[in-house]
């Protein structure tokens, strides 16, 4: 059956699965794989155990440190539906790469493991998906394993990140106990461990289990039909608008890695998650359902197959559908362009699929001609999509290439590097010598781990500790205040800027210049 463009559209869920590492992102992610029959995975799903699916050296870093460093796109139909997983690194060096892929999703999927609750990673996480105001399911994971009372688990839902919650089933029991979950949303309790001919139970009218079974005599069956009770009586209630404004989130209990309740996890997800919603440009909202191309870049990533050294400028298309050939405009430039040198994201031989339409990503080759946050359109008009958050560096390292004979490749990479947006150059005044400004540590490790494997550059870094990064509004400014406390630097965009060296040296600079404004970008988004 061929479906109408609408239906097509209608059909897409794209989300990210947001956690602190190892709260089993890897492991449920492979599983939602496996259940769609993965019609096409690449980029990585992470290094860790998924060794078919690293495609790179540099994932080596990631491997050895057992965490994810870069996002990519996996895809799989289930159910009439097109899903789009868009995964995230868990390390919090990167979370800027997290949180730009945020931009690109309709909803998201929280993991939260059941012995350790609400950690760091996710709360940060967690609040760029409220500040966006999409819907939020969680998987509290690990229900194998003896954890937290199922209750005080809720009760930090709402005390640390302030979100109300419904518990769409409720856990019979956990760890060496876990008997299997009470299902509020199908009436039915599904069986840990046990045939799939009694995979699932029946409950009668007073929510009780409607048959026989040698599970009525245990006090763990009883204890989670009370707990069921209370929540019936005392607990939220089931609002599908508070699920789609992003108000009140689903819950779900399992454990990812003995594959129990993943795939009801995933039927209930598949019904209540968002088809791709309209978004916000500077003329206005953009439907899906329009017929005219748009998109935008929300990640850009160099060699993602060093056998080709193709650099990959990830879109998520917002309204229409992509053709290969066709003619765009990128707003920023106002050029129009041809996007022949460009293919459908993972295009495989496998990719027998409909065409990318509103809510799925593509992969653009590119050589240079996109930066992060462009928009690309084949409307009459030029729009451009809201502005994706910008992080201000607070480590600094100054870069020098080990052999000066090799300074086209140092050139090269850095500046390709930099074009992915994990990592910011800077040039000082006059001497023009390199500085790198970061999130974190690991990027510069990447950083230089990349350039010497892709780019054949070895370098020396200098650490300059930590800055504190301001911004110019007026650019005339004397250069003599520069100094080693308050040094001015140039962008890569040529606007100046001060790297303080702490909040002291700012508001010293601030007392003695009054005059001078200075401007924190974090402010402004
Ligand atoms: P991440 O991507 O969020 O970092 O987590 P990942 O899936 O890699 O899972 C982290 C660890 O937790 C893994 O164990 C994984 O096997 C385990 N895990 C995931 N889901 C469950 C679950 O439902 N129950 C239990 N008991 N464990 C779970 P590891 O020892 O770190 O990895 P490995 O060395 O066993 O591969």
């Amino acid at each position: 059956m061929t479906l109408s463009f609408v239906e097509e559209v209608k059909s897409r869920k794209t989300f990210a699965i947001i956690s602190h590492p190892d709260a089993g992102k890897t492991t449920l992610t492979e599983q939602l794989l496996l259940f769609g029959g993965a019609i096409r995975a690449a980029g990585t799903v992470k290094g860790k155990k998924t060794g078919k699916f690293a495609t790179s050296d540099w994932m080596e870093i990631e491997k050895q440190r057992g965490i994810s460093v870069t996002s990519s796109v996996m895809q799989f139909e289930y159910d009439g539906y097109r899903v789009n997983i868009l995964d995230t690194p868990g390390h919090q060096d990167f979370s800027e790469d997290t949180y730009r892929t945020l931009m690109a999703v309709d909803s998201a999927v929280m993991i939260i493991d059941s012995a350790k609750g609400i950690e760091d990673q996710t709360i940060k996480l967690f609040k760029v998906c409220r500040m966006r105001g999409i819907p939020i399911f969680t998987f509290i994971n690990k229900m194998d394993r003896q954890g937290k009372m199922p209750l005080e688990l809720l009760a930090e839902l709402e005390e640390v990140l302030g979100i109300e919650s419904y518990p769409m089933n409720w856990p019979i029991g956990m760890g060496k106990e876990f008997l299997g979950i009470y299902d509020r949303f199908y009436n039915r309790i599904e069986q840990f461990r046990t045939d799939e001919s009694e995979r699932f139970l029946p409950l009668d009218a007073d929510g009780g289990l409607a048959v026989d079974h040698p599970m009525k005599e245990s006090s763990i069956y009883e204890q989670a039909l009370e707990e069921v009770l209370l929540l019936n009586e005392a607990g939220n209630e089931f609002s599908r608008e508070r699920i789609a404004d992003g108000t009140l989130s689903p819950v779900f209990f399992g454990s990812a890695l003995t594959n129990f309740g993943v795939q009801t996890f995933l039927e209930t997800y598949l019904q209540f998650a968002p088809s791709p919603q309209p978004r916000k440009t500077d003329d206005g909202m953009v439907d899906p359902a329009s017929t005219d191309f748009s998109g935008f870049v929300f990640k850009i990533q160099a060699n993602m197959n060093p056998a080709h050294r193709d650099r990959i400028a990830f879109i998520r298309i917002c309204s229409g559908q992509f053709e290969r050939g066709m003619n765009v405009t990128l707003s920023r430039t106002g050029k129009s362009m041809k996007l022949s040198q460009s293919t459908q994201f993972l295009a495989d031989d496998r990719s027998t699929v409909n065409a990318a339409v509103s809510g799925d990503i593509i992969g653009l080759y590119d050589s240079g001609t996109y930066q992060i946050g462009d928009t690309i359109t084949t409307g009459k008009k030029t729009m451009q999509f809201e502005k994706l958050p910008q992080f201000t560096p607070e480590l600094f390292v100054k870069v020098t290439a080990k052999n000066v004979m090799k300074q086209k490749q140092f050139h090269k990479g850095i500046h390709q590097l930099v074009q992915e947006g994990a990592i910011q150059l800077y040039k000082t005044l006059h001497t023009e010598d390199y500085i790198l400004g970061a999130v974190g540590q690991l990027q510069f490790e990447v950083f230089e781990h990349r350039l010497k494997n892709e780019y054949n550059s070895e370098v020396n870094m200098e650490s300059l500790g930590s800055k504190v990064a301001r911004w110019l509004e007026d650019e005339k400014i004397d250069d003599t205040l520069s100094n080693s406390r308050s040094l001015l630097v140039k962008d890569r965009f040529d606007k100046k800027l001060f790297l303080f060296e702490n909040d002291f040296a700012l508001r010293w600079f601030q007392d003695k210049n009054p005059t001078i404004k200075l401007i924190n970008p974090m402010d402004l988004s």
